[in-house]
């Protein structure tokens, strides 16, 4: 069933080794930060923002286009996490990353899309490079595309990927994605998956669950 997800139906998501928050406000003064670094600006396709901007560009992340989720592995050394606040705390330290889902428009989704499947355009970073290779992309990404799928109707997921991006070809791949587009002049590989058929949307080595989903209270942040 495809469920409409307004501004005050945000989710938080748990998976096996990870939690994912909706991005808060209070999550910005860290995500600014992450975002001054020349290496995720490139691979991202980002322009740097003002700590300001970064506050505005914050409140547009959770409407009927687009989400952003913010990753958060899981510590055995902390304390457990049992209730939003809990989670929302601890994100203030243990975020490593974050993943987001942009809505694409048929214009935008028709090549490659000959049946036009809903589709949404997929990013993901993990800004510390020690917290890499173990398997938080790939987790991530699969929890936001289950969502997407069961949630939001998403069929068809895209990904823009710099040709040089080894790291991120071989995460979609894995994940897999196939290219179906180059863009040369951006020096863009084009990648997609389409989920038709809810047994396609696994992720090949990855030990996720989706947990029940679970309401945050109406953002007053
Ligand atoms: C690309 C990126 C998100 C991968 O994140 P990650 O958490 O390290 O990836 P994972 O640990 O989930 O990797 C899953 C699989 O992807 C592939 N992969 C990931 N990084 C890779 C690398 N550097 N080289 C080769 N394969 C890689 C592997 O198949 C890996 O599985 P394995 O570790 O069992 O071999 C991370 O390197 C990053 O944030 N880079 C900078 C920002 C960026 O490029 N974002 C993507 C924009 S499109």
């Amino acid at each position: 069933m495809q469920a409409s997800i307004g501004a005050t139906d945000r989710v938080w998501i748990r998976t096996s080794g990870l939690f994912l928050l909706p991005y808060l406000s209070c999550h910005v003064p860290r995500a600014h930060q992450w975002m001054q670094s020349p290496e995720l600006q490139e691979l991202t396709c980002s322009e740097p923002l003002t700590l300001e901007e970064e506050y505005e560009n914050q409140q547009g992340w959770w409407t009927e286009e687009k989400k952003m989720l913010i990753l958060c592995p899981h510590d055995q050394n902390r304390r457990p996490i049992s209730t939003e606040e809990d989670a929302i705390i601890d994100s203030l330290t243990s975020a490593c990353g974050d993943v987001s889902l942009v809505m694409l428009s048929d214009d935008d989704a028709e090549k490659g899309n000959p049946k036009l499947l809903r589709s949404a355009e997929l990013d993901v970073m993990i800004t510390d490079p020690l917290q890499r290779r173990q398997g938080h992309a790939q987790q991530g990404l699969a929890a936001i595309m289950k969502y997407a799928y069961e949630h939001l109707g998403v069929r068809r997921f895209v990904a823009k990927i710099l040709d040089h991006n080894q790291a991120s070809l071989a995460l979609f791949r894995r994940l897999g994605f196939e290219e179906f587009n180059r863009v040369e002049v951006f020096h863009e590989v084009h990648m997609h998956y389409c989920a038709e058929e809810p047994s396609r949307l696994h992720s090949p080595g990855s030990d996720y669950v989706l947990a029940p989903l679970h309401r945050l209270a109406p953002p007053s942040d």
